[in-house]
């Protein structure tokens, strides 16, 4: 496995290599979700590329970039076993000049849900996956379906920059009671971590209610707040696929979204249905 931190070197190798090209974008602190992107990146692919860049654009004023865990080392002997080709460990200068550049994500879908209350944030994710890709110059890129408006802003950019990269939505890794893997786990006390099972467990309580045939968006989302309290809720939101709300689910189109703080930690998840 090679480690490549400079941008035209890796660019330069890349060009000796004409295999079907596997891409997966991490900011590092591996765990097992990202470890399914890499596992499906490599059924599809002949050649993987991981890269491990804590992206400071993507994090407002006052966000946790200072505090982002950061542990290369145990990173790049997990990309090792798992038989990642390249991990690309780029420093910010090598990313960023000055006077920037940069994309800006779009004012609906960019700007509701995480972008309404960390405006700018999707700005800062679009730049750097837009430059990466240019770099990586990927046949296929994997997300994860965690982080659903990420994902689904990255596909708009890819269809609207006419980008030749096609992207694979990977299922979610869940602990075995149930709590999204995610690498602001690490911030949960033991207490913490017992209430922010309320999280996944409202959106089970979501799932048991279309079991019932109820596909009411306004009484799902009470049922859900009640599992989740007392939690501070930041949005529970029934969408469509394009991302548009919608009052009734509509099986095969719709996602299910939990914001929730736990002590001073922000989760997500959700459900695809
Ligand atoms: O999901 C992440 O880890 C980051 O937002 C990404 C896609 C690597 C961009 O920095």
């Amino acid at each position: 496995m090679k480690i490549i931190s400079d941008v035209n070197e890796l660019k330069t190798y890349l060009k000796t290599q004409n295999e079907t090209r596997g891409f997966v974008p991490t900011m590092g602190a591996l765990h097992d979700g990202h470890l399914s992107l890499i596992k499906e990146a490599k059924k599809a692919c002949d050649f993987v590329v991981v890269s491990i860049f804590v992206n400071p654009t993507q994090f407002l004023a006052g966000e946790d970039l200072d505090k982002y865990p950061s542990r290369n080392d145990a990173d790049i002997k997990i990309c090792a076993l798992a038989g990642v080709d390249v991990v690309f460990l780029p420093q910010k200068h090598n990313i960023y000049g000055h006077d920037e550049v940069s994309l800006k994500a779009p004012n609906v879908r960019g700007f509701v849900l995480e972008g309404a209350t960390r405006p700018g944030h999707f700005d800062g994710v679009l730049t750097v996956v837009n430059k990466l890709f240019n770099i990586v110059n990927p046949d296929y890129a994997y997300f994860g379906k965690k982080d659903a408006q990420q994902l689904n802003l990255i596909a708009l950019m890819v269809k609207q920059l006419f980008l030749d990269v096609k992207i694979v939505a990977v299922d979610t890794v869940r602990e075995s009671d149930g709590l999204a893997l995610s690498s602001r786990n690490i911030y949960l006390s033991k207490e913490e971590r017992k209430e922010a099972l309320k999280i996944s467990l409202s959106l089970y309580e979501a799932s048991k209610m279309l079991q019932k045939k109820i596909y009411d968006a306004k009484e799902i989302k009470v049922e859900m707040s009640k599992i989740l309290e007392p939690l501070e809720i930041g949005y529970i939101e029934i969408l469509n696929r394009d991302f548009e709300m919608i009052e009734q689910v509509e099986i095969g189109n719709t996602i299910i979204l939990v914001e929730a703080l736990v002590g001073t930690t922000r989760l997500l998840d959700n459900i695809w249905l």
